[in-house]
């Protein structure tokens, strides 16, 4: 057995989706184990683009694709993304793709939560995607979640929606919202119940025997360790564990199934919504980076934050996470740059630290260390060999292996599948 599973070791949008396609074909299963439609992975392959928030990024492959139990899933969300990809050609059937049926459901009320609470929290909002994640999470918590089996039993749904209405009906009087329409919810419910449970079951049972089969399995992490609940720039984060532990429990498999923890690594630093960002340059050089990396939110359109390299953060995500192995993308957006900056540390109150603080106030007052390098004037944009990088690329990722404390088994050069150098395959090196 040779599992890999993939997780972001910053912010989210590293480039996961790019790095789990091109993995897929080597794949006998993709699972998704967290997470929902927040995230937003985008895949190249030739000339198309395909734009994923829900599904696996295997589905593109036709790899066997999973959403896990701990994904939180909006069922309008994945009917509009379906119809999407089948529209560019890709074939989704009840044979390559299934939907854990105690998967909890992200409903219309979800998204409203989200909303008004961020509207009302003005200079403390979380600069959420607005999904409704936090609120789906909380109620599957609270016990209150209408689940995916919940679809093929909704005439007896009534003491649920009495638990889960009792629960958002006064929270939206709080914010002078009208009390839950029972009917317009349930009678949504049953339009969309048929197409969710054709691809529901349980699928702890169907990953046990592929993994008896001795099949390669594919964790897809969405988002990244910085914005994990326990882990990340708490309360700036979403409302899932997104570290490599959880890809066990998001889809029914055992601790010992994660096999090869590949974290995905941008090589400069980006963010979106509120919260601490160290490295920040609000500059001419982070507007270059945007640029050059065309960083600009595929969920809600939002323009990245962009900063430096800061292994500081990576080193910690590396650490919670247990990464096996790096892949280091968009190396090429720093092309051309005279010089090119990593942080190594930050000072506090005097003091230097070698780790991010827990604080909220500490994670916003750090000053970045720097550790100043030549850059590199040639090209390494679509590169696929070690030999076709610059010398000065290659001292650069030396440089942020050693001071991550993990090695690099991919780097990535372009948005395009292909444009990937292999070196350590993270389905035959287990580390
Ligand atoms: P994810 O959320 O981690 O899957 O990442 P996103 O898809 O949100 O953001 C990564 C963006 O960078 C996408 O537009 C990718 O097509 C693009 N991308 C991925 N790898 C590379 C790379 O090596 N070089 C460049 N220039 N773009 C890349
Ligand atoms: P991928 O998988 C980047 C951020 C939001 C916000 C915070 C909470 O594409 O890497 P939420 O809607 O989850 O309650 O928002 O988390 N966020 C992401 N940022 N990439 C993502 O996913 C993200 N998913 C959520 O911007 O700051
Ligand atoms: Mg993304």
């Amino acid at each position: 057995m040779a599992n890999v599973t993939v997780i972001g070791a910053q912010w989210g949008d590293e480039g996961k989706g790019k790095i789990v396609d091109w993995l897929a074909s080597r794949a006998d299963a993709v699972v998704r184990f967290q997470g929902g439609h927040n995230a937003g992975h985008t895949l190249v392959v030739g000339d198309k683009v395909y734009k994923l928030s829900l599904l696996p990024s295997g589905i593109v492959t036709g790899t066997l694709s999973i959403i896990g139990n701990g994904v939180v899933l909006d069922p309008w969300a994945l009917k509009a993304e379906i119809e999407k990809l089948e529209g560019q050609g890709v074939t989704i059937t009840p044979d390559n793709f299934a939907i854990a049926d105690n998967c909890p459901l992200i409903l219309p009320l979800h998204r409203d939560l989200d909303g008004l609470r961020e509207t009302a929290a003005g200079a403390g909002k979380i600069g959420t995607t607005g999904r409704g994640i936090g609120p789906a999470y909380e109620d599957k918590v609270g016990r209150r979640a209408i689940r995916v089996c919940d679809l093929a039993h909704l005439d007896h749904l009534e003491p649920q929606l009495d638990r889960l209405c009792a629960h958002h009906d006064a929270l939206r009087a709080g914010f002078d919202q009208p009390p839950v329409d029972r009917d317009e919810l349930l009678a949504d419910l049953r339009e969309i119940a048929p197409f969710v449970l054709q691809f529901a079951q349980p699928v702890w049972k169907r990953l046990k025997k592929v993994r008896k089969a001795g099949a390669k399995i594919l964790f897809e992490g969405a988002q990244g360790v910085l914005l994990d609940v326990d882990h990340g720039t708490y309360p700036f984060v979403t409302s899932s564990n997104t570290v490599s532990g959880t890809a066990a429990a998001g889809s029914g498999l055992g601790p010992g199934s994660t096999g090869f923890v590949l974290g995905i690594v941008k090589a400069y630093t980006t963010r979106v919504g509120s919260g601490p960002f160290p490295t920040e340059l609000n500059d001419d050089v982070g507007q270059r980076l945007g640029e050059r990396g065309h960083e600009f939110g595929t969920v809600t359109g939002r323009q990245r934050r962009c900063g430096w390299f800061d292994a500081v953060l990576v080193r910690q995500s590396c650490a919670i996470s247990g990464v096996t192995g790096i892949a280091l993308t968009k190396l090429d957006v720093l092309d051309g740059f005279d010089t090119v900056r990593i942080c190594t540390g930050y000072r506090l109150d005097g003091k230097i630290l070698d780790y991010f603080p827990s604080h909220a106030a500490d994670q916003a007052a750090v000053e970045p260390i720097y550790e100043e390098m030549e850059g590199w004037r040639e090209t390494t944009a679509g590169a696929r060999s070690w030999a076709d990088l610059p010398a000065q690329a290659i001292k650069y990722i030396q440089r942020v292996q050693e001071l991550i404390e993990t090695p690099v088994a991919l780097v990535s050069t372009s948005p395009e599948r292909e444009d990937t150098i292999l070196v350590r395959d993270p389905f035959v090196d287990r580390g």
